[in-house]
């Protein structure tokens, strides 16, 4: 899995505010979907695209669109979802599947609760939304479950990682052959006893929609 840290001084600033705790929900949920469209920008830089001709008003003009099948966007509920609407501006031809994942308080073991994907991924490019990737279990289910139904190209997008997160990831998915990518604006100090990320900026889930 290659890791890719956005060293960016806007994504620096938007993530300083987002930790903010006085950050209120809806000033949280604005951050997040401006944080993921700066994160896009650098996550899709291997999109396939294949040539395409347009007529300006003066002349032809060799360029480029999205190949067939189109990308798949794919949010972790809950706290994938703020992250939705900021991909979807830069990629919106790009179609959306769903995954439900609630991790056990006690075990910290995900739990899938919802899943709504086409059964057959095959040579897709999906690009996987998460805030937060903590201890790794969440996501490395979900990237697994594409793999299964035949995605090609895997690519995650989180605002934050814990470094054990990380390692975690690579271990789990050591043995798969498709090119995996994690994408994120900081990896951060630790996890806590809590499986908290340490300074992290809480529950994202909470932030954005304020329940638990
Ligand atoms: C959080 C977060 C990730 C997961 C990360 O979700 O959004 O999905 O935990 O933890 P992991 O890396 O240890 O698996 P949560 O379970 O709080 O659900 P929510 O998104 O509905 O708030």
């Amino acid at each position: 899995m290659e890791l890719r840290v956005v060293d960016h001084p806007l994504v620096a600033h938007k993530l300083t505010l987002l930790r903010d705790r006085d950050t209120d929900s809806p000033t949280f949920r604005r951050l997040t979907e401006e944080l993921v469209t700066l994160l896009a920008y650098e996550a899709t830089r291997e999109v396939r695209v294949e040539p395409s001709t347009v007529p300006t008003p003066v002349a032809a003009a060799p360029g480029v669109r999205l190949r067939e099948p189109r990308p798949m966007v794919v949010p972790i509920l809950r706290a994938g979802l703020g992250m939705l609407e900021g991909m979807s501006r830069l990629m919106p031809t790009a179609e959306v599947g769903f995954v439900g994942m609630v991790r056990n308080e006690e075990t910290l073991q995900p739990v899938t609760y919802a899943e709504r994907l086409p059964t057959d991924l095959s040579g897709r490019q999906c690009y996987v939304l998460d805030p937060m990737l903590a201890t790794g279990g969440s996501l490395a289910t979900a990237v697994r479950f594409l793999v299964d139904r035949g995605a090609d190209h895997i690519t995650c997008i989180c605002l934050l990682a814990a470094p054990e997160g990380i390692d975690r990831m690579r271990e789990l998915l050591a043995e798969l052959e498709v090119p995996t990518t994690l994408v994120v604006a900081a990896v951060d100090e630790r996890l806590n006893e809590q499986g908290f990320i340490v300074p992290g900026l809480g529950d994202a889930g909470d932030r954005l929609y304020g329940v638990a």
